[in-house]
C-alpha cells in the first residue's frame, strides 16, 4: 500500500502529538514531534549559558547541537536524544517552554531542523506535528490537519501532563505560556504558524482522544486509497 506523508500544525497543547503519535502507531508510520527538537536546541542554548538575545550566538553554538530520535522498546515510544543525552524529560519542562519560542525564531535554528524533517521524511511514512509541516516542511504533504482548542481545555491538559512529570504550575501559568507562544509562533518573521488554505481543521476541545484519531486516521485512509 503507498505511504503518505501525513502534517499536523496547530497551536500549543490542542493534543497534535499524542494524536499524531497513535495515528503513527496505527498506521504502522514514523512519528516526529518537530516541536521536540526545536526544546532540544533551546536546552542546548540553556546549558551553554548563550545569551538569547543574539541571533548570531544562537547561530554559532548550533555547531554543536546535535539532535536524534531513539525508540525506547520499553515504553514503545521515539525519545529525543541531544548530544547522545536522552532529553525526552528534560525538554518538557517549563523553563524550556519559557524560552522556546525565541530560539525557535532564528533563521539558522530553523533551516537546520527543517533540512533534517525533511530528510526524516524523504521515504514518506511519517507523522509529523508542529508549527509549519503543512507550509514549509512538507509541502507536498498528502493530508494536512490544523489542530486548534479552547484556551481552558489546552491549559487543563497540559497541566495534567505536566504533573505527571512532576512539576506543578498552575493554570494561570500555563495559559499566560501558551499566550506568550502563540503569539512569538505566529506572528515571528521566519515561517510562522499558519493555517493553510487546504489543512482540514479539527477542533479538539470537546472531543475525547480516541474520536481525534480516528478522525485523523479516517482522512488518512482515505487519502492512502485515493
Ligand atoms: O509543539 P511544542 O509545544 O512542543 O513546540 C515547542 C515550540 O517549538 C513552540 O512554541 C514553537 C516551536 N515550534 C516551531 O516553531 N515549529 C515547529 N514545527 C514545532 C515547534
Amino acid at each position: 500500500m503507498r505511504k503518505i506523508n501525513i502534517a499536523i500544525d496547530g497551536f500549543s497543547g490542542c493534543g497534535k502529538s499524542s494524536t499524531a503519535k497513535e495515528v503513527a502507531r496505527r498506521l504502522g508510520y514514523k512519528f516526529i514531534d518537530s516541536g521536540a527538537m526545536y526544546r532540544a536546541v533551546t536546552l542546548h542554548m540553556l546549558r551553554e549559558n548563550i545569551d538569547l538575545s543574539s541571533q548570531a550566538l544562537i547561530s554559532e553554538a548550533l555547531a554543536t547541537c546535535q539532535i536524534d530520535f531513539q525508540h525506547n522498546p520499553e515504553t514503545g515510544k521515539s525519545e529525543t536524544i541531544l548530544n547522545g543525552e536522552n532529553v525526552e524529560q528534560e525538554i518538557r519542562k517549563m523553563y524550556v517552554s519559557e524560552k522556546v519560542s525565541i530560539v525557535a525564531a532564528v533563521k539558522a535554528v530553523r533551516v537546520a531542523m527543517v533540512a533534517q524533517q525533511q530528510e526524516m521524511g524523504k521515504a514518506r511514512g511519517v507523522v509529523m506535528d508542529g508549527r509549519d509541516i503543512a507550509s514549509v516542511v512538507f509541502p507536498d504533504a498528502e493530508l494536512k490537519v490544523f489542530m486548534k482548542a479552547s484556551d481552558k481545555s489546552r491549559a487543563m491538559r497540559r497541566k495534567l501532563e505536566l504533573e505527571e512529570k512532576g512539576e506543578s504550575p498552575s493554570l494561570e501559568e500555563i495559559m499566560e505560556n501558551f499566550q506568550d507562544r502563540d503569539l512569538q509562533d505566529s506572528t515571528r518573521a521566519e515561517s510562522p504558524l499558519i493555517q493553510v488554505p487546504e489543512a482540514v481543521v479539527i477542533d479538539t476541545s470537546d472531543l475525547a482522544f480516541e474520536d481525534q484519531v480516528l478522525r485523523v486516521l479516517t482522512l488518512a485512509k482515505e487519502k492512502i486509497e485515493a
